[in-house]
């Protein structure tokens, strides 16, 4: 199995966009095993791959319930250590995807975790994950736009961090930032690679466009994907509809945005 995190401490760069629709085309294009794992309170790839009711979440929160669903999920798995992972582990409705979700109180759980000192807070999902290391081709993580320990135990579970990014300063300041975390847990997972950075609601006609390209260029050329992604209204009303973008598309005419992330995947499974 193959672990691999999507990370930019820069909120809506479409890090969750990018998770759930590469996972999906994994597991429904290319028939890879896909475990996804949410890791962000948020929850918002949790919405779109379990069978929770997003009108009816939105009406529960909003009356100041608790919005938690029955069942184990990701806040579970970071603190027990001896919690058997594959009691967080719930199907979806596509055969080769499964998902461990995340609920909002995550955020709360990262107070407990730190608490407890007894064992590595860093290590935890590492150590779970090593439990369905044959049941799987891909684990994918969405992540939150924090440094947090519950992002440091995914990029310490990770082979690869891919970082997308938007065409502003803020993403370009949220890069650095989360490289130089990444940098910070390579010293105790060597094996993390930058699998590389791509652009969304890419529009290479802008000149903020070209003026941010090259000052990534500048300082990390080498990371730069080959492909961006553009933009598609399909994304924001698949995610409302809780359908990822190539189910959405309904993959008969898939759209440009649908072929760019056909294109990413490919390069995932490639590199
Ligand atoms: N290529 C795209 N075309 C159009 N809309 C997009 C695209 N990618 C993302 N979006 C929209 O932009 C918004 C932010 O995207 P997304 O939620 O994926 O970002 P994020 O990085 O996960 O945010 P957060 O840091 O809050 O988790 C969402 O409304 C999403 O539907
Ligand atoms: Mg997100």
């Amino acid at each position: 199995m193959k672990t691999i995190i999507f990370l930019n401490n820069k909120g809506g760069v479409g890090k969750t966009a990018s998770v759930t629709t590469i996972a999906h085309m994994l597991a429904e294009r290319y028939g890879k095993r896909v475990l996804l794992i949410d890791l962000d309170p948020q929850m918002n790839a949790t919405c779109m791959f379990s069978e929770i009711d997003f009108v009816k979440l939105f009406a529960k929160v909003y009356h100041g319930e608790s919005g938690c669903e029955e069942g184990k999920s990701v806040e579970d798995l970071l603190l027990d250590r001896n919690l058997d992972i594959h009691k967080c582990i719930k199907k979806t409705k596509y055969p080769n995807l499964d998902i461990i979700c995340s609920y909002l109180t995550l955020s709360e759980a990262e107070e407990r975790m730190k608490g407890d000192v007894k064992s590595p807070q860093q290590f935890r999902l590492k150590k779970h994950l090593k439990n369905v290391q044959n049941e799987y081709d891909y684990c994918i993580i969405d992540s939150s736009p924090s440094v947090s320990i519950v992002n440091i135990n995914g990029l310490a579970a990770a082979d690869q961090v891919y970082l997308p990014l938007r065409c502003d300063g803020g993403s370009l300041l949220g890069i650095a930032i989360t490289m130089n975390l990444v940098h910070t847990v390579q010293e105790y997972n060597p094996d993390l690679q930058i699998g590389g950075m791509f652009f969304t609601q890419w529009n290479g006609r802008k000149n903020v466009a070209k003026t941010v390209y090259e000052l990534l260029a500048d300082a990390f050329g080498e990371y730069i994907l080959p492909v961006n992604v553009g933009t598609s209204k399909n994304i924001e009303e698949g995610s409302l509809l809780q359908e990822p973008l190539l189910a959405y598309d309904n993959g008969k005419h898939p759209c440009t945005v649908t072929r760019e992330y056909l294109e990413i995947t490919e390069y995932i499974m490639e590199h």
